[in-house]
């Protein structure tokens, strides 16, 4: 671990009493009524107001408050449960105080002193959005002000997550709590009979570091001038804002929506008896079949649509972990449950997107820079700072295939914003001969993705020493739009591009 060391007033969360809280579902968004937007159409659209507020909640029942910021003042904040094909708006209204929960680095891109404390700026991490409505880093806006976004919602089904994305804050106010679902939801998916109403739930996995009295700590990196620390690591595992939640059950199927909303975990999540379980979603919908798992890996900013079937546990006590962390606790009523849902065996086609209708092939670096003692100071992508130059400029339409070559000792979770994409394979290379001379040299074979990301997927594990290929059609809206990595500590400093996607010809 290469975060900053906790401080001494940390709590040890295995001091609290596991499964006392009931998980909290949130609360799912209402629209407050129908607005136009010219740039939408003259259709009126439904119309939602979500303010970001500064609030206090208890992460545990044995522990004091802690002061938080929430979309609608809470976190995690309302669920979006939308259906594909129907637009709405939303306006994202920034009502937090001016100074930040959190310490800033100033020295960090788009963070410097002439920057205000406070900036936010919403992004549908999934969403197939216009370019003024994906959150642009730079697009943020202060206390007082808001932003009403256009999601046209043409897409597949999918578990979808916002949050906030400001340039250089993104790790704070993310951590600070202004995260939450936006699930779509389409006819494919529904006439499948899935575990659904109540017996679907998600299941936002967030881990924080937490002082003795309950509030959220971020430590910081010396010297304080520099406070920003090359990776986050919470020793409290919260699911939906509760560390240690208890979610009482019926003996039947369930369907989760495991989302990780962490700034740099990764996540392997078990049951404690190691039972299987069925995976049927990746990040951008249905796979083709369910895959049957022990074990999930997630990785920031991915996630995984589940099933779970409870039937013959009635009266168990049932713990999900996280490798060696208790996350949370199942109990299963006893009675017998008349269970209509169904996991088909064939879920949805994904078609794979050919290699031969690729019209170019990027080959891209993830780069990481140490100071002297080793201690990564600085992460790009390609070698290109935040504010150097666009260099990826596919046109609409287009399928181009991405070489994500990662030379650096750590897994980077790639994400490209507008796209859903697929993984075509990982492949171990020469790393030394890669640093020497930039020639790459494979010393692996290709490697299939795992079956749980081989649908669509808009984020993807670039492993150390791999080449991490995928093959993505930019098909949306032409503008300006970004990838980057996503723990979020490596976003804020620079390792983030812009990309254009430019009109078709
Ligand atoms: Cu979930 Cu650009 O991020
Ligand atoms: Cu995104
Ligand atoms: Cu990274």
């Amino acid at each position: 671990m290469r975060g900053a060391p906790p401080p001494a007033s940390a709590l040890d969360p295995t001091t609290l009493k596991p499964f006392v809280d009931a998980l909290p579902i949130p609360i799912v968004a209402k629209p407050s009524g129908t607005r136009t937007l010219e740039s939408a159409g003259a259709k009126p659209l439904p119309y939602y107001r979500v303010e970001m507020r500064a609030f206090e909640a208890k992460l545990h029942r044995d522990l004091g408050p802690a002061e938080l910021w929430g979309y609608g003042g809470s976190f995690p904040g309302p669920t979006f449960d939308t259906r594909s094909g129907e637009g709405f708006l939303v306006e994202w209204a920034n009502s937090l105080p001016k100074s930040h929960l959190l310490p800033l680095d100033r020295s960090l891109h788009g963070s410097e002193d002439e920057f205000p404390d406070v900036r936010t700026v919403v992004h549908a991490h999934g969403a197939k959005a216009p370019p003024e409505s994906d959150g642009y880093p730079e697009a943020w806006f202060v206390p007082g002000d808001s932003a009403l976004y256009h999601y046209p919602n043409e897409q597949d089904a999918a578990t979808l997550w916002y949050h906030d994305h400001a340039l250089g804050i993104t790790r704070l106010n993310v951590y600070a709590g202004l995260l939450g679902a936006f699930l779509v939801r389409d006819d494919v998916e529904a006439s499948l009979a899935l575990p659904s109403g109540e017996f679907e739930i998600p299941l936002i996995l967030t881990d924080r570091l937490l002082e003795k009295t309950g509030r959220i700590i971020y430590p910081i990196a010396t010297p304080p001038a520099n406070p920003w620390a090359p990776e986050f690591f919470g020793n409290a595992i919260l699911v939906n804002g509760k560390v240690y939640p208890r979610l009482d059950v019926r003996a039947r199927k369930y369907r989760f929506r495991a989302i990780n909303a962490s700034n740099s975990r990764f996540y392997h999540l078990m049951f404690a008896d190691l039972r299987p379980f069925q995976q049927i979603g990746s990040d951008q919908g249905l796979l083709e079949a369910p895959v049957t798992l022990r074990t999930l890996q997630l990785a920031p900013g991915e996630r995984a649509d589940i099933v779970v079937d409870f039937s013959g546990r009635g009266g168990e006590e049932i713990v999900l972990k996280n490798d060696a962390y208790v996350v949370m606790q199942f109990r299963v009523a006893r009675g017998v449950e008349n269970d209509a849902s169904v996991v088909p065996a064939r879920l949805r086609p994904v078609a794979k997107t050919a290699e031969a209708s690729a019209v170019r092939t990027r080959t891209l670096t993830l780069d990481e820079f140490d100071d002297l003692v080793g201690q990564p100071v600085t992460m790009l992508l390609n070698q290109q700072h935040w504010c150097a130059p666009i260099t990826e400029e596919p046109t609409v339409d287009d399928v181009e295939i991405w070489n994500l070559v990662n030379a650096t000792d750590d897994a980077h979770p790639i994400h490209l914003h507008l796209v859903r994409f697929q993984i075509l394979d990982r492949r171990r290379f020469d790393v030394s001969q890669f640093l020497m001379k930039r020639e790459l040299r494979h010393t692996g074979r290709a490697i299939a993705p795992e079956p749980g990301e081989a649908g669509w997927k808009d984020t993807v594990r670039a492993d150390p020493g791999m080449v991490t290929r995928i093959i993505v059609k930019f098909s949306g809206y032409p503008g300006r739009y970004v990838w980057h990595c996503h723990i979020l500590e490596h976003e804020d400093n620079e390792m983030m591009r812009p990309y254009n996607v430019l009109a078709a010809r």
